[in-house]
Parts: C-alpha cells; sequence; structure tokens
C-alpha cells in the first residue's frame, strides 16, 4: 500500500498502529505490515503508563524495540503521545495541585518526564502526538483537567508543545483527537485550541484526526465533509493526519470496505492530508473489546488472521 500511495504522493505516509507483542511473535501479522506500511505508531508502547512506572524510573525497552524494527524495514515512525489523560500511570496523575507550591513540583515533574521522553526518541520519530484527545470524552468541548491541566492550566499545550520543540526541534508535532473528523462544534474546538497555542508560541504543525468509525449508521465519514474539514485546517497552514483509522463492519464488509476507501481516497486527493493510519493490522490482535475484555465482533481492520479483508482490496483499488 506503501508503495502504491507513493506512485502519485513520494512523501504520503500508509501507517498501522503496532503492538510489539505480535510483531516479535507471529510471522504472519509483520509479513502483513512489512508489505504495506511506510510508517509505523506504537500503540501502546510510548505512553507514560508503559515509559514511566515510577516518577523519575523510566522503561524503554518495549518502544525500543518497537522502534529498531519499524528502522530494519525502514518504517517512518509517529509517537504517540506525550500529554493523554487516559493513559497516565498513577503517580502521574496523582501528582498534587492544591497549592501553588504542589503546582510548581508537579509541573517539574511533568516537563522532566516530557524532556526525558522526547530527549530519548530524539531524531527517530518523524512526528509525534504532542496531545491526544484534549477534550472532554463524548463529544465535549471542554478541555479535559488532567494533571497537566491543573498544573499549567488551560493552555498547556502551550508549554508541552515549546518543551518538545527544545528537546526535539526536528519532530512533526500533532495534537491528536477522536469525533473531530467531520465539520461541527468539535472540530471548531480543535482547530481553535491549535490556533491559540500556536499563536502563543506552540510549535503545533497539525492536527490528527482519529477517523474511528463505530456506527456506519450514524458516523459514517463523507468525501464531502473530509474535503471540507482537510480544507478547513488547510486553510490555517496546518497538516492533517488520519491517524486511527478503522471501521465497524456492522453494516457489511463492502459497506464496510466503501467507508475505508472514502477515508482513504480524500485524504490522498488532499495536499494537506500527509498519512492515513489505521489504528492495527489485524482483527486478531483488535484493540476494541467489549466489558469483559473480549474482542468486539464487527470491528475490523484490513487483514484477518493474516488474510487480507474486502477492505483491503477496497483501500487497494483506492490508492
Ligand atoms: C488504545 C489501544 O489500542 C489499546 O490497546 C489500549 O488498551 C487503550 O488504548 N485513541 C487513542 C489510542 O488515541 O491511544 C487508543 O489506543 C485508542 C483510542
Amino acid at each position: 500500500l506503501q508503495a502504491l500511495a507513493a506512485r502519485t504522493r513520494p512523501d504520503f505516509r500508509v501507517g498501522a498502529a503496532v503492538a510489539l507483542g505480535p510483531l516479535a511473535a507471529d510471522e504472519e501479522y509483520a509479513q502483513a505490515l512489512v508489505g504495506d506500511v511506510g510508517a509505523l505508531t506504537p500503540e501502546n508502547a510510548m505512553k507514560a503508563q508503559y515509559l514511566s512506572p515510577r516518577r523519575g524510573v523510566y522503561t524503554f525497552e518495549e518502544a525500543d524495540a518497537l522502534l529498531a524494527a519499524a528502522e530494519s524495514k525502514g518504517m517512518a515512525v509517529h509517537g504517540h503521545t506525550i500529554a493523554f489523560s487516559e493513559a497516565m500511570p498513577g503517580w502521574m496523575q496523582e501528582l498534587p495541585t492544591g497549592t501553588a507550591e504542589e503546582r510548581r513540583d508537579t509541573a517539574d515533574a511533568l516537563l522532566e518526564y516530557l524532556a526525558t521522553v522526547v530527549s530519548h526518541f530524539r531524531g527517530r520519530l518523524a512526528s509525534l502526538d504532542v496531545v491526544n484527545e484534549p477534550f472532554d470524552v463524548d463529544q465535549g468541548t471542554d478541555l479535559q483537567e488532567n494533571v497537566w491541566y491543573r498544573a499549567f492550566g488551560p493552555d498547556y499545550p502551550v508549554v508541552v508543545s515549546r518543551a518538545v520543540h527544545e528537546a526535539d526541534p526536528d519532530v512533526r508535532q500533532f495534537v491528536n483527537e477522536n469525533g473531530a473528523d467531520v465539520p461541527g462544534p468539535r472540530q471548531d474546538a480543535l482547530l481553535a485550541l491549535v490556533r491559540r497555542t500556536n499563536a502563543l508560541g506552540g510549535h503545533v504543525d497539525g492536527v490528527g484526526l482519529q477517523a474511528h468509525v463505530y456506527d456506519l449508521t450514524t458516523d459514517a465519514i463523507s468525501a464531502e465533509d473530509l474535503a471540507a474539514t482537510l480544507d478547513t485546517f488547510g486553510a490555517s497552514g496546518l497538516d492533517v493526519r488520519i491517524s486511527e483509522n478503522d471501521v465497524t463492519d456492522a453494516e457489511g464488509p463492502d459497506a464496510q470496505a466503501e467507508q475505508y476507501a472514502v477515508v482513504l481516497a480524500t485524504c490522498l486527493g488532499s495536499p494537506v492530508c500527509v498519512g492515513w493510519t489505521t489504528w492495527g493490522v489485524d482483527d486478531r490482535y483488535d484493540w476494541y473489546v467489549d466489558e469483559d475484555g473480549a474482542p468486539q465482533q464487527g470491528h475490523d481492520l484490513l487483514h484477518d488472521d493474516g488474510e487480507p479483508t474486502p477492505a483491503y482490496e477496497a483501500v487497494r483499488r483506492a490508492l
């Protein structure tokens, strides 16, 4: 897929979120990846909860192994992610922010974490989600008041972006969000956040639109809406990555395949859209699990048990 995309857009990246476990252990999975993608997003390995189990303690082994695998296959790496409410270790979430002195100490701890991590990966990441899912869940437009917010206030993305820039001036910076794939209040809020962040000295190059499509009857992304979205961000000088695309097949494999193809073709057709990444490779390792931890049926990727799905064929035709 990467080779097909590169025929018309040499810099365009077809990517996938990848976990080290299956990559190391499952030859079929590794083959599907090697053949197809030009960029890798660590699915979990670069999240704070995995990188720093205790304050001042860092565990880079898994992320380093994943990056080494990507590099050995000539893939670019998209880092994921620095400030993310849902993926912090307990010690970080619980840093106190009641008094001014506590906020100073918490700010120090957060910035030490950021500088250590970004310096560690410096030169190996093409791009990085500096802030992930800033807004309240369920289509909210207010910022989640996580520890970064409590330590630095509502303009914490400026602090994060500047500190990332200081530690790695070359990494392309993204703010990544779900539910902002089509025009609407959530998208307006994302654009406003990034514009404000950069107006205050941040270095954000673009936005990641996750494009998780869980219900094709209500949440399908049309070519028209996505094209308008790309124009909107492009008009503010921002790049867009489709960062976590995955589509339910509850409406049938044809509808699913069509949705993938529409998103990819629309992205590829706009110079604003610099890459398209699926959130996973093979349904065997689908991240989306139900309340009991069992994989959800009907939430499918481009491969299933090592075999290409109809979605894979549709995507290939769209390139
Ligand atoms: C998910 C991973 O895929 C799961 O393995 C993990 O248990 C939870 O997080 N949006 C994001 C990703 O930005 O980091 C999430 O990844 C999926 C939703």
